[in-house]
């Protein structure tokens, strides 16, 4: 029996990825640029053993439903290939944060999965490798691979479309605090909302603004310029939205367009303008469901909290807050941890800066 454990954060798109050119290889239309979340971790353990006859996946201490493990086997399928193995795994992965939160789990889940998975299996993938692996099991996994600021290039092919690093976790003291707002459960998936993205008369409009938007934010990102980077990730943010609002899902005739947002969320969007305008420096973003993730400077972050506070009284939100995180780790049960193969991206950094 071979035994590696992984953690990895989800991460939060700053310049977001909808619609995709190639659905078996999730292969992006677009570049997107994102931050790994420190306040929530998924940590992963595999072990390749030979008395199994089949996969056996439990999550969160619970047997995985049946498309959970079918996805996760196909996953393995795609290690063992590279391995040249047979052998069926156990996967034990836990979340130390709620489901229903609005964090992207597939995400830590696919990056800390790729990296556990191929260290049992023997591999030792670089940070290119481990990038492309895990986008095949969750698109936006690929992001949580490396460390802190991050770049997915969409690429042409599978060997083009992966993450990078665009800065370490310490290059600036962003604080990105989520508010999961109560609310029923999504009726259109992301990956529905992806295949439903081209039908939106606006799709292409968004595609073909999105190198300016890319260049804006990186520049933004890189120079810690707050103001132009608040209203460009904005922006970009009500521009997914917009798609999503005037698609068409294949599986909901009755759908006129997908809505994820809910009245609180609207309700926290109207307050944010409005506290930037009296002068309080924050910004918001979403992603396919009602949470918001506010954006601010470590040094405004005590004051966003009491605006939140009172600005939701009464809806009793979960409230997690993060700084940028590094990049999937291997976790060393002798000592805690160890970084992948490619040490280069300041992955210990992090660890200073309060992880
Ligand atoms: O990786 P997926 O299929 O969960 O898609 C992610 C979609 C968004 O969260 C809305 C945007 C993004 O880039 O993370």
């Amino acid at each position: 029996m071979v035994t590696a454990t992984a953690g990895a954060h989800p991460n939060l798109a700053l310049v977001k990825y909808w619609g995709r050119r190639d659905a078996d290889l999730n292969l992006p239309e677009n570049g997107s640029i994102s931050v790994n979340l420190s306040g929530a971790t998924t940590t992963t353990r595999v072990t390749f053993d030979g008395a199994l006859v089949q996969d056996a996946v439990t999550l969160n201490d619970a047997p995985a439903s049946t498309p959970t493990l079918v996805r996760v086997a196909s996953h393995l399928d795609r290690v063992r290939a590279l391995a040249g193995i047979a052998t069926r795994a156990r996967v034990v992965s836990h979340n130390d944060f709620p489901a229903d939160v609005g964090f992207a789990s597939s995400a830590s889940a696919f990056a800390a999965l790729s990296l556990a998975a191929t260290r049992a299996a023997g591999l030792d993938l670089d940070l290119h490798d481990l990038s492309v692996l895990a986008r095949k099991g969750s698109g936006s996994a690929c992001r949580s691979i490396p460390d802190g600021f991050v770049e997915w290039l969409p690429g042409w092919d599978d060997a083009s479309s992966y993450a990078r690093s665009l800065a370490p976790c310490d290059h600036w003291d962003l604080r990105v605090v989520t508010v999961a707002l109560p609310c029923e459960p999504k009726l259109i998936s992301s990956p529905a909302g992806h295949r439903a993205a081209p039908a939106s008369p606006f799709y292409l409009a968004r595609l073909k603004e999105m190198p300016h938007t890319l260049d804006v934010v990186r520049r933004a990102l890189l120079e810690r310029d707050f103001a132009s980077f608040g209203l460009a990730v904005e922006r970009e943010a009500l521009s997914l939205h917009a798609v999503a609002m005037t698609s068409q899902s294949e599986g909901a005739p009755w759908l006129s367009g997908i809505l994820y947002m809910e009245p609180e969320t609207v309700r926290l969007i109207h307050a944010v303008q409005l506290w930037r305008r009296e002068g309080l420096p924050v910004a918001f973003t979403l992603d396919a469901g009602p949470t918001v993730h506010l954006l601010c400077e470590g040094a405004s972050l005590e004051e966003v909290l009491a605006a939140v506070t009172s600005a939701t009284q009464g809806a009793a939100p979960q409230v997690i807050v993060s700084r940028p995180g590094r990049g999937a780790w291997l976790v060393d049960d002798s000592d805690g941890a160890e970084a992948p193969s490619d040490t280069s991206q300041a992955m210990w950094k992090c660890r200073a800066f309060g992880e």
